[in-house]
């Protein structure tokens, strides 16, 4: 048997002009209702109406996740502790178009932040980059994130000083990458010859820590607060998304803000069995469930989305990559890994193992209906692009006989195809919101917390006396307590 679709039209589904097909998931229907049953069962329609009603379903840091705030153009109220916070959200919106407006002249903006203060607004401006008809400031928009200089290097070898501004962006305002690359940027102001007047008139915060941002000298009429109902990495449709309403204009900002709320409003109201987020989780459930995947891929056919797979890398593993539920007991599944990049690049580099490999990989096909150029070969070069699309799915599904063994294709390789219509501004936050909707489904499903991220903390608190073992310049540093010998043997490598 293959996964061979017969187009069945329950292996369609559709929201907002968006088509998501997964017949090549080789579900059937009772499967299907089971899948659904068991999701009931996990009070998953429970789960999506606290989601947005502001439970504190971030239940280890005990507060909400109520990014969907943040998109919630129609301004329903959302209560948290009995307090809309709705005027303070449009406050931020009020002031990001007023910033729009302010700024001319600017030729470069140094957006200074990493994980979900960067990956986020990076994708964006990349993915908008290039639709037809999208007016731009053209600004130049550098993202500094890496502690590594070489990203600070490039950047600073390319921006003029006098007419830059400079956007610290981080949640914690802790983050030893941001704080010392913002050090490091001021510096670089100064040296330049701007006065200290400039600077600060350069200088912008986004941050949920109003004191830190002010205690590091940015004025507090330059920062742009954010809250902590919001995780870093759902946090783009907050003033981390500044670069975007700056580059592209207030209105664009809008219209990803309203992509990503009429996603919001089908993963609420829709029934499971309609539903894309819910879909689309399942599809991975039951994947995981036969064949005990290790792994899925995320292939946008789209070079614009060429930073999609590494926003959601972060979404999918920082969320649901846990071993324990929310009562800290052992989980059978969490979140595999995630990986990929555009296609049709992606099938010129690891696309063998997934037609002839030992692992079976699930597949997110994404392509866009309309070209992202309008060159006048943009048409034949996009139905070339859609036909690779679509036949690697057909390839991956059904297989291949040959007598020689090095020729076969085993096939029963499941995949999605996610189509959009086109890629704007409106269709980038229906896809973003989307996956993050079938990101909290899947935490939902497997009982975990998708809110907090404690196992990132860990290694920051050993870096610290590994740091200053380094700056000791001794080669002769002895295991302890926070260096064991195999780190200070490679300590000591350094320092020699
Ligand atoms: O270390 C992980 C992390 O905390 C992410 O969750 C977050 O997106 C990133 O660091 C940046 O954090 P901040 O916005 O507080 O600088």
């Amino acid at each position: 048997m293959t996964l061979q679709a017969n187009s069945a039209p329950q292996n369609l589904h559709s929201a907002l002009d968006i088509v998501l097909d997964t017949a090549y998931q080789g579900v059937d229907k009772a499967a299907w209702k089971n899948l659904f049953a068991s999701a009931r069962q996990s009070k998953l329609e429970q789960f999506i109406q606290d989601l947005f009603a502001g439970k504190h379903i971030n239940n280890s840091e005990d507060r909400p996740a109520l990014h969907s705030a943040l998109r919630n153009l129609t301004k329903t109220p959302v209560l948290i502790n009995g307090l809309d916070v709705m005027p303070a959200v449009s406050g931020v919106w009020h002031r990001i178009e007023a910033l729009c407006n302010k700024w001319v002249g600017v030729t470069d903006v140094i957006h200074i932040g990493i994980g979900g203060s960067d990956f986020g607004p990076r994708l964006a401006i990349e993915a908008l980059a290039h639709v037809p008809g999208i007016e731009s400031r053209g600004m130049r928009m550098h993202f500094l994130a890496n502690i590594d200089t070489a990203e600070l290097a490039r950047i600073l070898a390319r921006a003029h000083p006098h007419s830059t501004r400079v956007i610290i962006v981080s949640k914690s305002f802790t983050t030893l990458e941001t704080t010392m690359n913002a050090k490091a940027v001021l510096a670089w102001l100064h040296e330049s010859g701007c006065t200290k007047g400039q600077i600060a008139h350069a200088l912008y915060a986004v941050t949920a820590n109003i004191p830190a941002a002010k205690e590091f000298g940015v004025e507090e009429e330059n920062i742009f607060p954010f809250w902590d109902w919001v995780g870093g990495r759902y946090s783009v449709w907050s003033a981390v998304g500044l670069p975007i309403a700056l580059q592209y204009g207030f209105e664009t900002f809008k219209q990803f803000l309203a992509g990503a709320e009429a996603m919001d409003l089908h993963f609420k109201n829709a029934p499971l069995e309609e539903n894309l987020p819910v879909i689309m989780a399942l599809t991975l459930l039951y994947q995981q469930e036969k064949h005990d995947i290790k792994a899925y891929a995320a292939i946008p056919y789209a070079d614009a989305l060429d930073w999609f797979p590494k926003w959601l890398q972060q979404l999918d593993m920082e969320s649901n990559g846990k071993s324990v539920d929310r009562d800290g007991k052992p989980v059978k599944h969490s979140s595999p890994v995630v990986f990929g990049s555009a296609g049709s690049n992606a099938q010129h580099s690891y696309f063998q193992l997934f037609h002839q490999g030992t692992e079976i990989i699930p597949i997110d096909f994404i392509a866009v209906r309309e070209p992202m150029s309008d060159r006048p070969e943009a048409l034949a070069h996009h139905r070339i692009l859609l036909s690779n699309c679509l036949a690697q799915a057909q390839a991956l599904a059904n297989g291949k006989t040959a007598s020689n063994p090095n020729d076969v294709y085993p096939g029963k390789r499941p995949s999605n195809l996610l189509l959009l219509p086109k890629l704007n501004a409106f269709y980038l936050g229906a896809l973003l919101s989307l996956y993050e909707n079938r990101t909290a489904t899947l935490g939902a499903l497997w009982n975990i917390n998708s809110f907090d991220q404690p196992g990132v903390e860990y290694g920051k608190v050993l870096a610290k006396p590994i740091e200053k073992a380094l700056a000791s310049h001794q080669n002769d540093i002895a295991a302890s307590a926070d260096i064991d010998a195999v780190t200070a043997a490679r300590i000591n490598l350094l320092n020699s």
